[in-house]
């Protein structure tokens, strides 16, 4: 995978009528051609994915689900598989995002997930954060667990994101996110965790994002000093102006 910078944009249940959907995403096609040099994906909720999929058919931006099945099609109620998703044109989804977690999503259930996303040919984007962080560093050995759990023994080529979002900074403004310093320091771990439990230069490739209070106050320090490879943007994705702010500032 190349290191384009990468913008995900997860609209989480901030937006919830069609209309609203359509009318951003047919903001962000007309501006997303002026923006050579980034990828932007979105992740609209379940009901709202073809219709956007549908405005963003010929445009670089691709559309993507923002959670999955941990099993293929059957009899579970409610649940929606990854095969589905392929079919309304989905190209990605988000595993084990935090607020999924919330809801009693462990580890091995995340794995799962991440394995039917790849088997249906959908990026898998892998959130992992920690709930605080710890004076003795033991905020490093959670998000080990949760990487090697999810990733290890995947062939080499598995198309994969990592996104490094900790859960005290989700939601809240940029002054209160992430330092980049302190992200740095988290994105290196995060490499050398994954040149370790993957191949090495399977594990040198996949792309690490930061998530997190991404507003466009903070996306540049967070990008040159965070050493990251873009971002997954919650509150400021739901909106054309702050969305696109981010996207210019990641240029
Ligand atoms: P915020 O950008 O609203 O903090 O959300 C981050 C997030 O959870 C994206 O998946």
């Amino acid at each position: 995978m190349a290191r384009k910078r990468l913008v995900v944009g997860n609209w989480k249940s901030y937006i919830e009528s069609p209309s609203e959907a359509h009318a951003l995403a047919l903001a962000l096609r007309r501006k997303a051609r002026a923006l050579p040099g980034v990828e932007v994906w979105l992740a609209p909720p379940y009901p709202l994915l073809p219709a956007v999929a549908e405005v963003l058919e010929s445009s670089p931006i691709k559309v993507g689900a923002q959670a999955l099945s941990a099993s293929p099609g059957g009899k579970h109620t409610g649940e929606v598989s990854a095969n589905m998703l392929k079919q309304v044109g989905a190209q990605f989804a988000l595993v084990g995002h935090s607020e999924r977690r919330a809801q009693g999503e462990g580890d091995e259930q995340v794995r799962a997930q991440l394995l039917q996303a790849l088997q249906a040919k959908l990026t898998a984007v892998l959130c992992v954060g920690e709930h605080e962080r710890l004076q003795d560093g033991s905020h490093f050995s959670f998000i080990e667990r949760q990487l090697v759990v999810a990733l290890d023994a995947l062939p080499p080529k598995a198309k994969v994101i990592v996104a490094y979002e900790p859960v005290w900074a989700i939601g809240k403004s940029a002054e209160e996110a992430m330092q980049p310093q302190d992200l740095e320091q988290m994105a290196i771990f995060i490499r050398k965790t994954l040149v370790e439990t993957l191949d090495r230069s399977a594990g040198l490739k996949i792309p690490i994002l930061y998530g997190g209070s991404v507003e466009s106050a903070n996306t540049h320090a967070l990008l040159i000093g965070g050493g990251v490879n873009g971002f997954l943007v919650g509150h400021a994705s739901v909106e054309a102006e702050p969305f696109l702010e981010i996207i210019k500032a990641c240029k």
